[in-house]
């Protein structure tokens, strides 16, 4: 395959390329996630090789979860790998002291490399030291990491360096590694090996350092050490003023959960593991970096946005949500999905929520679609776990966890939280009530199959998905007598600022989707495939579902709007004490209500945390007429906080998709943005706001490009706003590889790989060969 050039562009720098130049040392946990390296594999967080006690160094790999007696799974730090300390003339030295100068760190989204450098001036000499470093997780080798380190004196000097592996980390004091091998393999070789300590996954380490003066190596110079739970390689040299030292690690994770693990016993998986060393430690940092580059080329190639405005922080922002949306997909195994925040940090323990199937596999879907079946078909995978879920609640069918991990598929959401503002311990009930996750697995599932027509896919694990989770709501649904409908109570919808509310908007509607949808396959398979409907129907009792679908469906209380023109939110919550929410609005502050109010009061208050009719909007976006749509979309922005991170790309894709007002989009847009990638905020510290990167995707894609796909014939309708010159992206529809540049008058279509399409762009039917260009 051809390897993607971007269009050659005087802003690439800009658009390609984080930056940092001030090393503050408050922000270091922001910044090291926001330049986390991984490969969907491995998550490695950006702390600097040089120790300092401000770090939030982290290793992980996916999949690898612990579970300690009375917690829930969480994902486990692997041995740390990253740290090489340095000395000069027995001073330590690295970027956070007071003299270093010089400071700058960047990621290059291209290629995934992180390079930073800084000037160090030593205390009791006039002699300063000048030191680089580059760092990758490899896109080609899933399981390496490759480290290099440069430094330079003014003046003769002596320099030691230590390179450890650790597994001293813990989480909150947990620690989850118990080891089984440590020591010094094939003369040079830092070999760490354990396992989780009560999962029992097992797992290896190896760091090999090799240190070159002048570029020429430096043999039978390293001493190794060791105490508990670590080892160090330490070297110590002799430079001349002008001598250059350059070291390179090579670092390889391994796991039990490796397709190379499988069927290996400790020792042969220990040889396999270090014949890959060698091959891999003779191989040059620019060699294996250059194969590296080609894999992420592959990556931009399908899925590339430009936006030409002039803030090119756009299009960068833009980027690093792609960039870190592409590290956070363990694409190599359908036994994984997607994390809350990734493999950037401890958030949410590495749980998967709604976040996966309704904010970042859409992007997997038309840019990855290989991808996105993997994260489909781990729902597949956890579907027993759901249906032990179900049973356990009381209802037929399958109830997906709210937070979910390994592939057992058990509930994981905690049961308590912290304390309220009136020293109340927080119940978190979200395990138990917040069942709207059920419809969004099988929404974004038949989403897959029917956007890229996976029928393989669909006959082999959809449909299950689809009959299982609408025979948990039809079982779920209550019937009132008094009004003759059936109801769903006591939920908690999107918004998570209500609990235990009636008849929650998002709900229902999505549940009503969930059955009606299964109902059709139903009937098609029944027509269509009868050996299937009749195999299903042993299995999972097709034929009762569709009765009880049929009986209960037409009765489903949808909520409509009120003679005010207002859709109510759930039964309650146009009654609620309305208060000023000025304060909470504009502070800038994230979830700055808990200061004041409990969760129980906040509850009784006319105040959401996040979209909820929004959010259901943006999935069905002609569900209602616009001026309902107006009417209800500022109703209840001006009761939105937006204090969870998937609020604002669900307000910004609706405001230009529906509302087709780009400009007013656009302001939440920008906010989106700079949720983890603006300056100022903090809440990026321990992890990447996972659902957030994918909304930033979907509102270029499907608000401001106005890509709809819910018909069977694409539609391209965009709405830039007025700052915006010109929107270029890359995206996969039904095989063919799609370049889409909309400007303020016309937008042009081109299709990459020669296949031909008909579309309809900004309502004209046009036939794409090689290109098409509309005006509008
Ligand atoms: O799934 C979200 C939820 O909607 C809001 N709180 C955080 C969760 C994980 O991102």
């Amino acid at each position: 395959m051809a390897l993607y050039q971007p269009d050659a562009c005087a802003d690439d720098r800009r658009t390609y390329i984080f930056e940092e130049h001030d090393c503050v040392i408050k922000k270091q946990k922001k910044y090291e996630t926001l330049t986390c390296l991984g490969n969907g594999y491995i998550g490695m967080r950006s702390a600097f090789c040089e120790e300092h006690s401000s770090q939030g160094r982290l290793t992980l790999i996916a999949g690898l979860y612990d579970q300690q007696p009375c917690e829930v799974e969480e994902l486990m730090p692997l041995p740390d790998a990253t740290v090489l300390n340095i000395t000069v003339n027995k001073e330590k030295i690295g970027p956070m002291s007071d003299r270093a100068s010089r400071y700058s760190r960047e990621l290059n989204l291209q290629n995934g490399l992180l390079t930073y450098s800084y000037r160090y001036a030593l205390t009791d000499s006039q002699n300063t030291v000048s030191v680089t470093q580059r760092r990758f997780v490899s896109m080609e080798n899933r399981h390496l990491a490759v480290f290099e380190t440069t430094l330079r004196t003014e003046e003769d000097a002596e320099v030691a360096v230590a390179s450890t592996v650790s597994a001293k980390q813990t989480v909150s004091g947990t620690q989850h590694t118990f080891e089984e091998e440590r020591t010094v393999m094939d003369g040079d070789l830092l070999w760490y090996g354990g396992r989780a300590s009560v999962a029992g996954t097992s797992f290896r380490t190896g760091s090999r350092m090799r240190i070159f003066v002048n570029g020429i190596e430096q043999s039978n110079v390293q001493r190794y050490a060791t105490s508990r739970r670590s080892l160090a390689a330490n070297a110590k040299l002799k430079l001349a003023k002008g001598d250059k030292l350059r070291i390179l690690r090579y670092v390889l994770y391994y796991t039990a959960n490796d397709a190379e693990w499988a069927d290996q016993d400790a020792s042969s998986i220990q040889t396999y593991i270090c014949a890959e060393m060698d091959r891999v430690s003779g191989t040059s940092f620019d060699n294996l970096l250059a194969l590296s580059r080609d894999e992420w080329s592959k990556r931009w190639k399908h899925c590339d946005i430009r936006i030409d405005c002039d803030d090119p922080r756009e299009t960068l922002k833009t980027r690093m949500a792609m960039y870190h949306t592409i590290i956070m997909c363990p694409a190599h195994d359908d036994r994984l999905s997607i994390a809350a925040k990734g493999l950037t940090g401890m958030g949410y323990a590495g749980h998967v929520f709604w976040d996966c199937e309704l904010f970042n596999l859409p992007f997997f879907i038309y840019t990855d679609p290989d991808a996105a079946r993997k994260l489909c078909t781990y729902r597949y995978r956890t579907l027993d776990g759901a249906r032990r879920k179900a049973t356990e609640y009381g209802y037929r069918g399958a109830m997906y966890p709210w937070e979910s991990s390994s592939m057992r598929g058990d509930e994981q959401c905690p049961t308590v939280g912290n304390y309220s503002a009136d020293n109340t311990r927080r119940h978190i009930s979200c395990g138990e009530i917040e069942h709207h996750v059920v419809c969004d697995v099988a929404y974004g599932v038949y989403d897959y199959a029917k956007a890229t027509a996976d029928t393989d896919f669909l006959n082999r694990y959809g449909l299950e998905i689809l009959f299982e989770t609408a025979d948990f709501w039809q079982s779920r649904l209550e019937y009132k007598p008094e009004a003759d409908r059936y109801e769903i109570c006591q939920v908690t919808g999107p918004d998570e600022y209500k609990e235990y509310v009636d008849n929650d908007v998002f709900t229902n509607y999505m549940a009503d989707w969930n059955m009606r949808t299964a109902l059709c396959e139903a009937e098609r398979l029944q027509k269509e495939e009868p050996a299937r409907f009749a195999e299903l129907d042993g299995k999972l009792g097709l034929t009762r579902l569709m009765n009880e679908i049929r009986k209960k469906l037409c009765k489903l209380y949808l909520p409509t709007p009120n003679k005010n023109g207002l859709i109510p939110q759930n039964d309650s919550y146009l009654q609620l004490e309305q208060i000023d929410l000025t304060k909470y609005k504009t502070s800038g502050i994230n979830r700055m209500i808990y200061r004041d109010y409990s969760i129980d009061r906040i509850s009784r208050l006319m105040v959401s945390k996040q979209a909820d009719l929004i959010q259901l909007i943006a999935l069905m976006p002609s569900l209602f007429p616009l001026d309902t749509v107006k009417q209800n979309f500022d109703f209840y922005e001006s009761k939105c906080l937006h204090d969870s991170s998937l609020s604002l790309s669900a307000y910004a894709t609706v405001a230009a998709r529906v509302l087709r007002d780009a400009d007013f989009a656009h302001g939440f847009f920008k906010k989106a943005l700079d949720t983890d990638f603006g300056e100022e905020s903090t809440l990026s510290n321990d992890g990447i706001h996972a659902a957030n990167c994918g909304g930033i995707w979907q509102t270029v894609v499907f608000g401001f490009a106005g890509i709809d796909t819910s018909h069977d014939i694409l539609h391209i309708t965009p709405s830039l706003p007025s700052s915006w010159k010109a929107l270029t992206l890359r995206m996969t529809w039904k095989g063919c590889e799609l370049k889409i540049t909309a400007e303020p008058d016309r937008v042009s279509i081109e299709s990459l790989n020669g296949k031909e399409l008909s579309l309809v762009v900004c309502g004209k039917t046009v036939s794409l060969k090689q290109r098409v260009t509309v005006s509008y």
